[in-house]
């Protein structure tokens, strides 16, 4: 990278931030080895050699360690190691890696996804995380959960998409489904979305930017953080 690139980016709020967030990662760290060290090693071995030789996209998430790291940063980043145990919702779990580190943490946690991939089960059974299995759709309410949450998180949301079609959620869409996590977040309760980018590049559609601003977000390019709860 050219020295005047590199002067520009640092000049770019984004670029402070994502400095910040990895200088605080080694202020205060949460090595995997230990996390590592604690799942049925001889299970997980079993699992990697079935999916070694899948052509599926999700037999990457059999990478373990890899995704045990990108969920460590993921958890430094929310706070959630220096913090009380937490009632915690990650919608859209995947394999679990998250709420596994949560839970070995002490946080209570559950899961929500659709039952598509058989290895996200077999790793949430490894990892011992509970999974409501639900579809997300556009301007339906989620299932009751019989509880309220301190946390409810996405990561590398994709279920903001209409099928078939796969256009993305609009202000509409998003509006609604803020409402109805109101309903599940207990007093004081965050929120954060972590976006995925569309076939384009893109993130938003017209007006969502404003609308999460308008609803209490801090909004990061991708990174959608309701810190103080959801305002209406
Ligand atoms: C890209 S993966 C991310 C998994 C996990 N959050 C992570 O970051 O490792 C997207 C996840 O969203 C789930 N998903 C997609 N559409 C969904 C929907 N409509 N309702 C619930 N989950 C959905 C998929 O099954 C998958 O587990």
């Amino acid at each position: 990278m050219k020295l005047s690139h590199k002067i520009s980016k640092l000049a770019e709020p984004l670029t402070y931030r994502r400095a910040w967030r990895r200088a605080q990662r080694s202020i205060f760290p949460l090595p995997v080895e230990p996390l590592a060290a604690s799942i049925d090693q001889d299970r997980l071995r079993e699992i990697q050699r079935r999916y070694a030789g899948s052509l599926s996209d999700y037999a990457k998430y059999a990478d373990v360690d890899r995704w045990l790291r990108i969920n460590r940063n993921r958890v430094q980043d929310l706070k959630l190691h220096r913090s009380p145990p937490k009632h915690v919702l990650d919608l859209g779990c995947g394999g679990g890696f998250f709420l596994f580190i949560l839970k070995s943490l002490g946080h209570s946690v559950l899961g929500l996804d659709l039952d598509q991939f058989p290895l996200f089960t077999e790793l949430l059974d490894l990892f011992g995380v509970e999974r409501v299995v639900w579809r997300i759709k556009a301007l339906e309410p989620l299932p009751d959960l019989d509880q309220k949450f301190d946390w409810i998180t996405a990561f590398s949301i994709n279920f903001n998409l209409h099928y078939p079609a796969e256009r993305l959620w609009g202000s509409a869409e998003w509006d609604f489904f803020l409402h109805d996590l109101q309903r599940h977040l207990a007093p004081g309760g965050k929120i954060f979305f972590g976006l995925n980018p569309t076939f384009g590049g893109g993130y938003y559609t017209p007006g969502l930017h404003d609308l999460f601003l308008k609803r209490g977000a801090e909004v990061e390019r991708e990174r959608i953080f309701f810190g103080k709860g959801l305002r209406f």
